[in-house]
């Protein structure tokens, strides 16, 4: 059955348009519920109908509390099978995720459990990395803590910046997510006793996998 996916996004959407595209081409067997930001002005939300999108300011839901609540009450109204955070850029509260437990996954621009938060790239080039990339997990409470599904690795270039970083990161990202959210909307993912779960096969490390970059 057709996977139903509420995203979530702050920002540029690119990880939402290789959603939309792969959809467009048959490569993944979903819909795309609603696309959900904490950014009214997130260009993110211009890539669906105006009829898929919700957007509200943590300041006009009372605060973080009533954000959460409003957003996962607009959330449910959807009734996703998977949320998806691509480019959410908002702590997600202990209530929300207790909620949609098992089914919330989010794409990390880092080799998790290196770098969680904010400037990835940045850190990774000044630990003097030579490789770096993204992860796909399972959301729990803890920033940037649940359990792994999947990452791509790309090499850090001499030369490179946080731009020219992130921009190969980005290659890999997107065929990541899709592969992921394939698995997903096939029913072959769960989280359970703190692990992600493929096939029924606990994932005690994540599966890599190889992408084309520059
Ligand atoms: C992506 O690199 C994503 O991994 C990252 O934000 C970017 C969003 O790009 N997410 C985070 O940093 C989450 N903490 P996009 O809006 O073009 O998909």
């Amino acid at each position: 059955m057709t996977a139903r996916l509420a995203i979530l996004a702050s920002g540029r959407g690119s990880n939402l348009q290789a959603i939309l595209d792969a959809i467009a081409a048959g490569t993944l067997d979903a819909s795309v519920v609603g696309v959900f930001s904490d950014k009214p002005e997130a260009p993110a939300l211009q890539r669906v109908p105006e009829a898929l999108r919700w957007a509200r300011t943590p300041k006009a839901c009372g605060g973080r509390d009533g954000f959460d609540a409003t957003l996962a009450e607009a959330i449910a109204a959807v009734r996703p099978d998977w949320i998806v955070c691509a480019g959410y850029m908002r702590l997600l509260g202990a209530g929300f995720v207790q909620r949609f437990a098992g089914r919330l996954l989010n794409i990390h621009p880092s080799l998790l459990p290196k770098y969680k938060g904010l400037h990835t790239h940045q850190r990774a080039l000044e630990a003097g990395d030579a490789e770096h990339g993204a992860s796909v997990h399972f959301v729990t409470a803890e920033l940037d803590g649940g359990p792994v599904i999947a990452q791509a690795r790309v090499p850090v270039r001499p030369g490179d910046d946080a731009d020219t970083l992130a921009a190969r990161v980005l290659q890999v990202e997107h065929p990541l997510l899709l592969e992921v959210l394939r698995w997903a909307a096939a029913g072959r993912l769960r989280m359970h006793d703190g692990l992600a779960w493929r096939d029924g096969q606990p994932l005690y490390t994540p599966i890599y996998l190889q992408f084309a970059h520059d």
